[in-house]
């Protein structure tokens, strides 16, 4: 066996073994010799994360797998190429780390923070066509491929190079903020709450601010924040560590990204996806022999699953012992998406399966995919009470099987934009239609975002307070 390839499972892996293998959601290209100048030039450019952060990463996803920490992953369904932006990074920032800091009140732990930005720009479609003014037309399947404009919908491999700048662009405004002490969050002028519209609410919401940043002044004024003697950088609370995922779906593209290096943990090289911390494996692709659980079973980054209503228990172990034969804790992450309603059908045979397996993921609520519904005029919405219904169903139900639910997986946008209907301020239907961005799945809002954090934090409080099974 040469240096380049490992022994994960039974067969020798490659990066490019996956072409082998049946492959869903495949994007064809008209020009070949184009997307393989691409590739060549993509495979050049420098790493955008680093084996370090990799592992870093692994080992705090270990410590939410043992129930030590909580893990919030959020942000765009599609990122467009133009939220590469001041503004836009800036607000999804700003809302994740102020939602990681609800969290790790509500919670009283720790709080592993991954965005969905920096690289998630590859849609996969249920259908790879739609109609538009009754032509039929390719459909978007992100800023990756091809564009939303009707007139744009040809994939073009320049497109993928785009990606990588527009990723690396967007990595670099975020470290540099991190790095300058954008985490600081302190001033409770940060924390506008005006937004809500029950006067009830907004009181108990204002008093969890309220709380939160007395405790955050507490620390600097003992030293516990060492903002006064130490740099920006290495001070506990203005810096954070903050990661970036995206769905691996364009394998051409993962493996251009997939480099062997040095591991900071043992003396040997291994095979790292550079182009993001962590990267997952949605809903339509995690076929057991599929393409893409073949290049995922690879790397080192930790993964993530999603779980559907159609995921077979047995089959969910299958992709475990595939993905993870080491059994190491914390490297899979199973995002589970039902649906409200379908939780406590499906929920409890995934969760004993993978207990008799002997594995210990980390076990992620995604109470977004489940829930989407068409509203007149094709535009899609989630109900906030859907979301927040499956979000209670799961914790509950993780707690009957003596299980723990460890963390949260959003679609959000920092934007005060129309998508999800409900939530503090009450948006209605016929609100939708004020600002809705989207382009793929509708999101929360940035205070929609805040809502969803305030009410996980409520159920920690209802559960110290020994209710058995609180709702968010
Ligand atoms: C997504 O996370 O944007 C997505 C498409 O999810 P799923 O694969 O769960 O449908
Ligand atoms: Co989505």
């Amino acid at each position: 066996m040469d240096a380049n390839q490992i022994n994960a499972g039974t067969t020798a892996w490659t990066p490019t073994n996956w072409k082998t293998k049946p492959i869903k959601q495949d994007v064809v290209y008209e020009d070949k010799e184009h997307v393989q100048k691409v590739l060549g030039k993509l495979e050049q450019l420098p790493p955008l994360v680093t084996p370090k952060e990799i592992e870093n990463l692994r080992e705090q996803l270990k410590q939410v797998a043992l129930g030590n920490s909580f893990l919030l992953q959020g942000g765009d369904c599609a990122e467009l190429f133009d939220y590469c932006s001041q503004g836009p990074i800036e607000a999804k920032l700003k809302v994740l780390l102020q939602m990681s800091l609800v969290l790790t009140w509500g919670a009283r732990t720790s709080v592993v923070r991954i965005a969905r930005m920096a690289g998630q720009y590859a849609k996969p479609r249920s259908k790879p066509t739609e109609m538009h003014n009754g032509q039929e037309i390719l459909s978007y399947r992100g800023d990756n491929v091809n564009g939303f404009d009707p007139s744009d919908r040809t994939p073009d491999p320049e497109r993928l190079l785009g990606a990588y700048f527009h990723s690396a662009a967007t990595m670099n405004y975020l470290r540099s903020l991190l790095d300058s002490g954008f985490a600081d969050l302190h001033e409770p002028s940060n924390w506008n709450l005006d937004h809500v519209r029950s006067e009830a609410v907004r009181g108990e919401y204002q008093n969890i601010v309220t709380q939160l940043t007395d405790a955050l002044d507490f620390m600097r004024t003992i030293g516990a924040d060492n903002s006064q003697q130490q740099s920006a950088s290495s001070s506990v609370l203005r810096s954070v560590d903050f990661f970036v995922s995206h769905e691996a779906l364009l394998l051409d593209f993962e493996t251009a990204l997939t480099r062997l290096l040095p591991s900071p943990s043992s003396k040997t090289k291994k095979w790292y996806n550079a182009g993001a911390h962590f990267l997952w494996i949605g809903d339509r692709t995690r076929q057991p022999d599929g393409a893409h659980i073949e290049y995922m079973r690879g790397i080192e980054n930790p993964i993530g699953i999603k779980v559907g209503p159609t995921t077979e228990p047995d089959k969910l172990v299958e992709l475990l012992n595939t993905l993870n034969p080491s059994k190491d804790i914390g490297k899979i992450t199973l995002i589970t998406r039902f649906g409200a309603g379908k939780v406590d059908t499906h929920l409890a045979q995934h969760i004993e399966a993978v207990r008799q397996s002997g594995h210990i993921p980390v076990w992620v609520c995604d109470p977004m995919h489940g829930n989407t519904k068409s509203v007149s005029g094709g535009i899609k919405t989630r109900h906030f009470v859907d979301i927040c219904q499956e979000l209670s169903q799961t914790f509950r139900v993780h707690k009957m099987c003596g299980s723990k639910l460890n963390g949260v997986h959003f679609e959000l946008t920092g934007d005060s934009v129309t998508e999800c209907i409900g939530g503090s301020m009450d948006l209605k239907d016929t609100d939708l239609s004020t600002n809705y961005q989207s382009y793929c799945d509708p999101r929360l809002n940035y205070e929609q975002s805040l809502d969803i954090a305030f009410l996980i934090a409520k159920y920690y409080q209802k559960e110290r307070k020994n209710e058995e099974f609180p709702s968010l």
